[in-house]
């Protein structure tokens, strides 16, 4: 079953952080051997938040272009998808909202369930534009990916937002139904609210998000999708690049196909372009996966992409979406890899540093030091209230 109604991504545009932490600064440092983390684990670097950045500015960042293209009026709802929070009340969307200058009729509202948020965000704007096709909905999915110093996570940090425009008749991606869906009480990975660093079993959680891909592609199935060799690609949440092939080597294994190493390079090779460099970007992390699909394969246009969005603890979901036409002409590929290609890289003590940095909790005047040159900051904390600042007008 595949709806006639044409309904998907618009436009999408990434930000990441200021600096960069290369592997091999953290293999020097740990003695880990780097072929544990480049081929192991798949990753290269990690994008590493300054003392002046959070999920807002990058949120506000990945966000901008889309509104220098389109501008605001269509826009009515934003869904703000994150597990990286910065308060217990008001979302992270708001404070995004003021800085793009949106228009004050709108709705914004911050979604979580880990790295799956941003797919829950996706479907529910869809929903909405079924419901008004004129609306066009803002979803951004931003968040800070951080464990504890010299933990088997560290190497998995990472950050990124990533901005998606959804609206009818979209320029990009057309987002198919059915979803094949899964949820099991799991504890592979949490955070508790007094804790800036998430706590997680490694193992279990490999086990946890294989077990959400064979069951989504079940559900998926019984509900009438596609046979899997119709896909083109597959874009995976991608805590680390090396979990993508783990998940599609099990779903061919799972579908009763031999791993046939070619079929799955051409996969997922494409997809794990920007994840490698950037590190987990938790709910982002799939769409990256799009952004470098799309910005690197050749012409996908009428091509259908798998998708599988997996949030510890867990829930999971399976869809397909199919390129458009000319979808090339809308692209953002030299801004994409200029968001990667700016950030400074860190010695590994300025990293620890500032991996150690929290706000005092004191109700104080609390300025941060300026350290981004990006458009957006966050100039301080006073009186218990996050401050920004911003450098981009449009
Ligand atoms: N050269 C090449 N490969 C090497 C190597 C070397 N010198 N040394 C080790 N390796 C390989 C290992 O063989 C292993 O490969 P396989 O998985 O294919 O067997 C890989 O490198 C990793 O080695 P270990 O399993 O020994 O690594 P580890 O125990 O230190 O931790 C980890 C790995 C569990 C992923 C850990 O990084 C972690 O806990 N990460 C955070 C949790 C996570 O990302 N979970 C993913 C699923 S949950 C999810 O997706 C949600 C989310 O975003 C968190």
């Amino acid at each position: 079953m595949v709806s006639d109604r044409a309904i998907g991504i618009h436009d999408l545009s990434f930000a990441t952080t200021e600096f960069v932490l290369p592997h091999t600064a953290l293999a020097d440092h740990n003695g880990t051997e780097i072929g544990k983390y480049h081929v192991g684990i798949g990753q290269q670097s990690m994008s590493v938040p300054a003392a002046d950045e959070d999920i807002v500015t990058m949120g506000a960042a990945a966000a901008a272009p889309i509104i220098a293209r389109h501008g605001t009026d269509r826009i009515r709802t934003v869904v703000f998808a994150t597990e990286s929070s910065i308060d217990q009340a008001k979302s992270a969307g708001v404070y995004v909202h003021s800085l793009l200058g949106l228009p004050s009729a709108t709705r914004v509202v911050e979604l979580k369930q880990a790295c799956y948020g941003a797919t829950a965000a996706l479907q529910f704007a869809i929903g909405l534009v079924l419901r008004d096709p004129v609306q066009r909905i803002l979803v951004i999915a931003s968040d800070i990916s951080k464990y504890d110093l010299d933990s088997p996570g560290e190497p998995t940090q990472g950050a990124a937002a990533v901005a998606m425009l959804v609206g009818s008749d979209p320029s990009l991606v057309r987002i198919e139904e059915p979803s094949g869906l899964f949820t099991a009480d799991v504890m592979d990975f949490w955070r508790p609210n007094y804790r800036d660093a998430a706590l997680v079993d490694g193992q279990e959680s490999i086990t946890a998000y294989l077990h959400a891909v064979e069951s989504t592609w079940k559900d998926y199935t019984e509900q009438g999708g596609r046979s899997l060799d119709e896909f083109t690609a597959f874009c995976y949440h991608q805590p680390f690049t090396k979990m993508a092939y783990k998940a599609h080597r099990h779903l061919l294994n799972t579908c009763g196909y031999d791993t046939d190493e070619a079929w799955l390079e051409r996969a997922i090779g494409r997809t794990t372009a920007y994840n490698r460099v950037i590190g987990n970007s938790y709910t982002a992390s799939a769409y990256l996966g799009l952004a470098a699909l799309l910005d690197q394969a050749d012409d996908l246009a009428g091509r259908p992409i798998g998708f599988l969005s997996y949030g510890s603890g867990s829930v999971a979901e399976f869809f397909a979406g199919t390129t458009v036409p000319g979808y090339r002409e809308h692209l953002r590929t030299a801004a994409h890899q200029e968001a990667i290609d700016r950030r400074r890289p860190l010695d590994h003590t300025a990293y620890r540093e500032l991996h150690g940095r929290s706000f005092p909790a004191d109700g104080g005047d609390h300025p941060t030091p300026s350290q981004t040159t990006g458009h957006f900051r966050l100039a301080a904390l006073r009186g218990h209230k996050r401050i920004y600042e911003k450098r981009w007008t449009h």
